[in-house]
């Protein structure tokens, strides 16, 4: 009698015929990028003729306002869609005034590059760091404004500062913002501003709200760009555990029933799995990532010295973000990135 010959399995595919030429390997790639997935961050400050660069983000300068116009034109000729303004205020204090005032140095920005770009798209960032003198993201619980005797001193007052940022968003609304992402992890932050929006007829204007941040060693480099280091203690009491992905679910649920047009996941790369699982949860939200100064800067320094390829890595790093799950990504690397994804 005849044994069937035992025959390994058939290879049903090869993947690797599908990788043999650059051709094969286009018709096949599933995440591409497009300028259309950057949003561009610009650091703004008040005098003239300045473009200083930022010493731990090379590449990355602080503007004054005359230089904006030109700046925007190119931004927007690469066909990035929409940029993120940081502004660098001429005084601070314990509330930060400038953050709200009609000619701040963002209310004065937004209309400078609404006059000069009309279509490109004005993100302003709405928190209290960069214009409070003590660093933090909202009101502190201390010397003369220790307004709860029950929490103690040094503690951020989460409704005291929601009254400051809907005051802020007020205004970038009035100068003319087009989005405005709340980025200070306030409690109730979304469902506040969006009230405060809808009250004085901005209820066309979205919110992008940035849900999940994390406490990160990662933005080391911001805060010389922005010049907003907190001047004692750290954001461990608002923003979220590094070693917590759960809670960011928590986080973006809240922040969608609030209100939310759109969710960020904050910083980029190290939560991978975390914009994944946001964007799985929510998929009907645009999701935006914030590929940060540090995720920047490392690449940087280590293009710097020859130890990694700049452009492949810069490449790679955005893939990853956008198949992860980003619907958009906020990177400093957009601008230099363009040209280098048209090769
Ligand atoms: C808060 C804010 C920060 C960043 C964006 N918005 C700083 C912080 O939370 O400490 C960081 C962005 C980056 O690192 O590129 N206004």
């Amino acid at each position: 009698m005849m044994t069937k010959a035992i025959l390994p399995p058939y290879p049903v595919s090869s993947p690797r015929r599908l990788r043999r030429t650059s051709g094969l390997r286009n018709i096949i790639r599933e995440t591409r990028l497009n300028p259309s997935d950057f949003v561009y961050p610009l650091f703004v400050r008040s005098g003239n003729g300045i473009k200083k660069e930022i010493p731990s983000m090379p590449g990355q300068f602080q503007w004054s306002l005359d230089k904006l116009p030109a700046e925007a034109e190119e931004i927007a000729r690469l066909g990035i869609p929409a940029i993120i303004l940081f502004g660098i205020p001429d005084e601070k204090d314990s509330i930060g005034k400038e953050n709200f005032a009609s000619d701040g140095i963002i209310q004065r920005t937004i209309k400078i590059i609404k006059d000069a770009v009309p279509d490109l798209v004005v993100i302003t960032d709405v928190c209290l760091c960069e214009y409070t003198d003590h660093g933090h993201c909202g009101i502190v619980n201390t010397g003369d404004q220790k307004l709860n005797p029950n929490q103690p001193d040094g503690s951020i007052l989460n409704d005291p500062t929601l009254e400051i940022l809907n005051k802020v968003a007020l205004s970038h609304a009035q100068a003319g913002a087009d989005i405005i992402a709340p980025s200070g992890m306030i409690d109730g932050m979304v469902r506040s501003i969006r009230s405060a929006l809808d009250s004085e007829q901005f209820e066309h204007i979205p919110i992008l709200s940035y849900a999940v941040k994390y406490a990160s060693g990662f933005y080391g480099p911001f805060r010389d760009a922005a010049e907003s280091p907190p001047k004692f203690g750290d954001r461990k009491s608002h923003q979220l555990d590094p070693s917590n992905a759960l809670e960011a679910l928590k986080e973006a649920a809240i922040d969608v029933n609030e209100g939310a047009d759109m969710l960020m996941v904050k910083p980029a790369l190290p939560y991978l799995d975390v914009i994944r699982r946001v964007k799985d949860a929510h998929p009907e939200l645009p999701l935006a990532a914030y590929n940060v100064s540090g995720e920047y800067a490392m690449l940087k320094a280590a293009a710097a010295n020859g130890w990694l390829d700049e452009r492949i890595v810069v490449l790679e790093t955005l893939t990853a973000i956008k198949r992860a799950g980003a619907d958009f990504i906020l990177t400093y690397h957009a601008k230099e990135a363009i040209p280098w994804m048209n090769n």
